[in-house]
């Protein structure tokens, strides 16, 4: 969505439950058009079974596969996963080294069913510190789903939302961009998401309720579902859950109500009721 063009996306879809517990098994009608998600809870999850971490994020690669093919089941367009943040290389270098594996490992053996599936893989941060060889797999597998349609995939990976903040503002600088001709659709050319639409749901997992540097700008005015689940276990009937969480929500984009842009019991109706809608936070 363009900065300052908020979209309307107002009441609730026929047939959306209002209770968010009890999903139907179907999604609603009324999708997100772009679903981001913080994967957070492998660490528990092996640390409850015994396990080494590196068992956990393992088993997160099944859990996003699950969600990949439940976003193209249910026809969600774009999907954002933040797979590996700047934070995260203060991690012990093993599980550095093995989230660098696990990627490529499953760039390697499931690229061929994403291309199949139509979906398309884009990646979202830095490539500089990342191997050479990884760096190569996620390029080759950028350039072969280049044409597919029917789920971008964008894969956020040795990325953190204020250095991509800081980045854009540098290569405007960089550009000569006199500050008056500097306004949001600027900025949002110089992010890593240019021409992606904002995310209308966030989803983090594992009962933490952080938004962890991930996508600062872009999540504005996105709806966030917390999940106790930890990631690894998290499955089609709990996408289901959040799609149908989402559907329910009234999103108003800092307007009104519709009846409530009346004047107060008082008769007094206020400065705000003067501010553009647009501006209207
Ligand atoms: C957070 O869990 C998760 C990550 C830092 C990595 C997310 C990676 C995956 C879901 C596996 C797929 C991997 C790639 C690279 C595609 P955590 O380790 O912080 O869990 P904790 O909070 O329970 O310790």
């Amino acid at each position: 969505m363009a900065a300052g063009a908020p979209r309307s996306n107002r009441g609730r879809a026929a047939g959306a439950p209002r209770d968010a517990t009890t999903p139907s098994s179907e999604a609603p009608t009324r999708l997100p058009s772009h679903v981001a998600v913080i994967m957070d809870g492998n660490g528990r999850w092996a640390r409850q079974r015994g396990l080494p971490r590196l068992a956990g994020h393992r088993a997160g690669t099944e859990a996003l596969r699950r969600l990949i093919e439940a976003c193209v089941e249910f026809g969600v367009p774009r999907l954002t996963i933040y797979a590996f943040s700047t934070e995260n290389w203060k991690r012990p270098a093993h599980e550095v080294r093995g989230l660098m594996f696990l990627l490529e490992e499953v760039i390697e053996r499931q690229l061929s069913e994403l291309d199949r599936n139509g979906v398309r893989l884009r990646h979202i941060g830095w490539l500089e510190n990342v191997p050479h060889h990884l760096r190569r797999a996620i390029q080759r597998a950028v350039a072969r789903t280049e044409t597919n349609t029917r789920l971008e995939l964008n894969v956020a990976f040795n990325y953190g939302g204020r250095q991509e903040i800081v980045r854009a503002v540098r290569r405007i600088v960089e550009d000569g961009i006199p500050p008056d001709e500097i306004d949001e659709a600027c900025l949002e050319r110089h992010l890593e998401t240019a021409g992606l639409p904002d995310p209308d749901l966030v989803i983090r997992t594992s009962g933490e309720m952080r938004l962890s540097n991930f996508l600062l700008w872009q999540v504005a005015y996105a709806e966030i579902y917390c999940t106790p689940t930890l990631w690894p276990d998290f499955d089609r009937e709990e996408l289901l859950r959040a799609l149908h969480s989402y559907a329910a929500r009234d999103r108003r984009f800092g307007e009104l109500e519709v009846d409530e842009g009346t004047p107060h019991d008082d008769g007094e109706t206020g400065d705000a009721s003067t501010v553009p809608v647009s501006r209207a936070r």
